[in-house]
């Protein structure tokens, strides 16, 4: 297959950062995506209703009045966020869940929660309410080896806080081992996931093995190939659980390129592409659309999209790199070959 017409993907995870940043890359999610879920890891966070209007009119305006991207909202948890707070946010038309973020587990996180099963008033009012908690799944210990974090944030959190609160819905963001891949088989259809077009591309060995690349170096960390593996599967589960979430996260390029790097790969001006690389690379084109377009939609409970999306076998180059202000910010995969070039129909 050469060719072929998806509804509009919309991403379920997309950082797209403030002031200089946003305006430098908004743009290519909203060619590409109808609708995305907007991380609200900003400095200062997001942590209001009030402070996620602000920001969503900041990134409409980033956008531009011509296009038809709707940034869906999140507010960022904290140990001090009320009931009062997510009771308004599940009321809000433009708030679509909340994140969760265990302080200290990636950027821009020192705000998160410190405790996850300790917030139970605020758990008890998204379970009642039906407004999805989107996790970060790392758990912070300093003594759980890195790679082990997100299976043992499973076991020592996520397990339990769905026991205990049987009503909530639950996103696990980003999934990245067959421990996760597992766990969210194993539940029912209260908790999806996403996954990024990077895990599902690539294991640890392309970050450390020949040198190290700090352009791969992303939270949850790359993991191993059996790993990847099992994320692959779940990419063409018919159960409808897993969705696309880039996770693309952009940052200076300063700040990549660095003797204590930050974690982030900014995959977004070909995200959709790579999705194609890696359902083409698996025989299984013909299961693309579900995974990008319509499961997202079905777990929170909005129409697919009416436009559509037309993917072409065509070798390109990533661009090697993108003015952000002052700043240069530099795409995963700068300067590589990818196969597959996405162009909106409408366009
Ligand atoms: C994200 C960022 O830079 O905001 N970084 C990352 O490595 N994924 C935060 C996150 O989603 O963990
Ligand atoms: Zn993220």
């Amino acid at each position: 297959m050469d060719e072929l017409i998806i509804r509009q993907p919309d991403d379920w995870h997309l950082h797209l950062r403030d002031g200089q940043m946003l305006e430098a890359v908004a743009r290519f999610s909203a060619r590409q995506c109808g609708r995305a879920i907007i991380m609200p890891n900003l400095v200062p966070p997001v942590t209001t209703v009030a402070a996620a209007h602000a920001y969503r009119d900041r990134v409409l305006a980033a956008v531009g009045p011509a296009s038809s991207f709707e940034p869906l909202m999140t507010l960022y948890l904290t140990d001090q966020t009320t009931v009062a707070e997510i009771e308004q946010a599940a009321a809000d038309p433009w708030v679509h869940a909340v994140k969760l973020y265990p302080a200290g587990a990636t950027t821009n996180s020192d705000n998160g929660v410190t405790d996850p099963l300790a917030i139970e008033a605020v758990l008890g009012a998204l379970e009642r309410t039906g407004l999805p908690l989107l996790v970060h799944g790392e758990v912070v210990d300093p003594a759980v080896d890195i790679f082990d974090r997100e299976a043992v944030f499973i076991e020592r959190v996520l397990g339990p806080m769905l026991e205990r609160f049987p009503g909530l819905r639950v996103v696990m963001e980003h999934i990245t081992t067959a421990q996760a891949v597992a766990f969210v088989r194993s539940q029912g259809e209260r908790l999806g996931a996403t996954i990024t077009a990077h895990h599902l591309l690539f294991n640890r060995n392309a970050m450390l093995a020949g040198g190290i690349r700090p352009h791969y170096y992303c939270l949850p960390i790359l993991k191993r190939e059996k790993h990847r593996q099992a994320l692959l599967e779940a990419a063409v589960d018919p159960s409808g659980k897993f969705f696309m979430g880039t996770d693309s996260a952009p940052h200076p390029r300063g700040a990549k390129e660095s003797a204590c790097g930050c974690a982030g790969a900014f995959t977004a001006p070909v995200a959709v592409e790579l999705y194609a690389q890696v359902f083409d690379s698996l025989g299984r084109l013909d299961a693309l659309e579900a995974f990008t377009s319509r499961n997202g939609p079905r777990f929170y409970g909005l129409p697919i999209n009416e436009r559509r999306l037309r993917l072409q076998r065509v070798d390109q180059r990533v661009p090697e790199a993108f003015e952000a202000g002052d700043d240069q910010v530099v795409p995963f995969l700068s300067g590589e070959k990818i196969d597959w070039l996405a162009t909106r129909l409408d366009d």
